[in-house]
């Protein structure tokens, strides 16, 4: 059997091109004992795989060069020589950038099919919804509290954004374009959204937050983090997520230049990594995936077909190209 998987060739130096990835074509081995053949229906493609394309240090070792990329995947099993799992059995992995693989049970987690599309294990019900409720658990928003999320209309963004408003608070978001301030107006339930771009954010924040904020989640750091600063009340709360609007730069831009806010307004800044959260995945699936099955939470997506798209999709994260969980359907 011969499969197609992407691999890394180059290190990018600023935004990552094409010409930093190849799609090989590999053939399979015949299934050992205690071995699965897996075929990927969907794959992900998320902005922290950026990081991992650099050399050095940090909280998850680079990707190599000349070797597949690794990310989440869910797909069905095709073969499998390991009990408890059997041909149409769904799972996911983080066996992506490719189209099969053979696994051991340990790198499989079994899903239910019941959810459809499948995808939703990469987006509401996945790796990015998670970081969404953990994010939120952080500091304990709750209700009444007037939050603030930037990269509203991503992945982790919109969910963020919807289970705020669950919760009872007063949400605003800001995002790339009047389409997806529209769309987290009428589909994902926020008070307010602005476009980031039309304008200085802290303009943007003071004209409809003029009270400030209690709790700002932060996806995208710079220009924005320091809006931020400047707007949250006293003893307000920053849930430090992410910072894509530098991960493409070579050399770290200097920090907000109103940091002192921290001090004057005793604020607190938590930051997380997702994946420190597993042992709380049970009550995640548990709270999350009920929302959704009672059709209170939305699963958002942009689904761009075929491995080869794949790295076009990666890409177009930094072009703000998704709304919702940006996945790759693989056929
Ligand atoms: N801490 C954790 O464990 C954890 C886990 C998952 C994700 N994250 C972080 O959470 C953030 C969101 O991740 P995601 O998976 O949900 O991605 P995403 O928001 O679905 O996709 C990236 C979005 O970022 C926006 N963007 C791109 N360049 C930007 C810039 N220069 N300034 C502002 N916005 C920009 C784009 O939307 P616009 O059109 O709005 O610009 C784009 O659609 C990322 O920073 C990611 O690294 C952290």
């Amino acid at each position: 059997m011969s499969s197609r998987e992407i691999r890394l060739v180059s290190r990018p130096n600023g935004m990552p091109t094409t010409a930093n990835f190849t799609l090989a074509q590999v053939e399979l081995d015949p299934l050992h004992d205690q071995q699965v053949l897996v075929r990927n229906l969907f794959m992900s493609v998320d902005p922290y795989m950026r990081g991992r394309m650099n050399e050095g240090k940090s909280y998850v070792p680079p990707f190599e060069l000349g070797k597949p990329l690794e990310g989440g995947a869910v797909g069905e099993v095709i073969e499998s020589r390991a009990a408890g799992f059997k041909p149409g059995d769904a799972v996911t992995s983080n066996c992506g950038w490719r189209e099969y693989f053979i696994a051991s049970p340990k790198e499989l987690r079994p899903v239910s099919r019941g959810v459809q599309p499948l995808s939703v294990y990469l987006g509401a019900l996945g790796m990015t919804g998670m970081t969404a409720w953990v994010g939120l658990n952080l500091v304990e928003v709750k209700a009444g509290d007037v939050v603030f999320i930037s990269g509203a209309a991503g992945a982790v963004g919109n969910v963020a954004g919807q289970l705020s408003k669950l919760r009872g608070c007063r949400v605003i978001g800001s995002a790339g374009s009047m389409e997806k301030v529209m769309l987290l107006r009428e589909e994902c339930g926020f008070d307010i959204a602005f476009d980031y771009k039309v304008g200085p954010v802290v303009e943007q924040l003071n004209l409809e937050a003029p009270d400030g904020i209690d709790v700002y989640f932060d996806n995208v750091g710079g220009e924005t983090l320091e809006a931020a600063l400047s707007t949250l009340r006293v003893h307000g709360r920053i849930i430090a997520c992410g910072g894509i609007s530098g991960y493409n730069e070579s050399k770290p831009r200097p920090g907000p230049s109103n940091l002192f806010n921290m001090i004057t307004k005793r604020l607190t800044m938590k930051g997380f990594i997702v994946r420190d959260w597993l042992d709380r995945q049970g009550e995640f699936d548990e709270e999350v995936g009920g929302l959704l099955r009672a059709g209170k939470l939305k699963n958002k997506e942009t689904v761009v077909r075929g491995v080869g798209q794949a790295v076009a999709a990666f890409i177009g994260l930094f072009e703000g190209k998704n709304v919702g969980k940006m996945v790759v359907k693989l056929n």
